[in-house]
C-alpha cells in the first residue's frame, strides 16, 4: 500500500464511522495507561501516542496530569475527533498529523506509546530488520504483525 492509499484508507475509516464504531474502540485504555505508569514517567515527561488516532488514551493521560502529551496520527479526521471531544482542554495537547514512517520526530520522547498502529507496519519491520537466517523471519517477524 502507497502511503497515499494508506492515508486515504484510514481517513475514509474515521469519515464514515462513529468514535465507537471501530472494532478497536475501548471507553477506558487502563492497560496502556498503566504501562505508562509502569515506565515511572513523571508528569512532565513528554509522551507520544503514536496512531493515537481518536483513541480515549489522551484523556486519561490528561486525567492523570501528564502535560506533554503528544498525539501523532495519519488521520487528521481522526485528530479531530479526539479534540472535539476534549473541547478546551484540546490546547494542552500537540496534535501531529503525519505519516510515522516518513516523519522525523523533533525532539526526544521518553515515552513512546502504541496501541495496535505498528501492527500494520510488518512490511517496514521487514525492510529496516537485519538479515535473518533462513526460515527464520517467519518466527520472528510473524505476518500481520
Ligand atoms: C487500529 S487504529 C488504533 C488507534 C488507537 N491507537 C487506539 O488504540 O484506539 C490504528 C491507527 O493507526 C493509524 N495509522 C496507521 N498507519 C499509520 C502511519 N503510517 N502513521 C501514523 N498513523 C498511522 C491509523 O490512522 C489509526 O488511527
Amino acid at each position: 500500500m502507497s502511503n497515499i492509499e494508506r492515508h486515504s484508507h484510514w481517513q475514509n475509516i474515521y469519515q464514515t464511522k462513529g468514535e465507537r464504531d471501530v472494532s478497536w474502540f475501548q471507553e477506558s485504555p487502563r492497560i496502556s495507561l498503566d504501562l505508562i505508569r509502569e515506565t515511572g514517567a513523571k508528569t512532565d515527561a513528554p509522551i507520544i501516542d503514536i496512531g493515537g488516532g481518536a483513541s480515549r488514551l489522551v484523556d486519561a493521560l490528561l486525567n492523570a496530569g501528564f502535560e506533554r502529551i503528544t498525539v501523532l496520527d495519519l488521520a487528521d479526521k481522526a485528530l479531530a475527533m479526539a479534540k472535539a471531544r476534549l473541547g478546551a482542554r484540546s490546547t494542552k495537547v500537540k496534535w501531529i498529523a503525519a505519516d510515522v514512517t516518513t516523519w522525523e520526530p523533533p525532539q526526544l520522547y521518553e515515552v513512546w506509546h502504541d496501541r495496535a498502529a505498528f501492527h500494520f507496519l510488518s512490511w517496514l519491520i521487514r525492510r529496516i530488520a537485519p538479515p535473518m537466517p533462513s526460515g527464520c523471519c517467519e518466527l520472528c517477524v510473524p505476518e500481520g504483525m
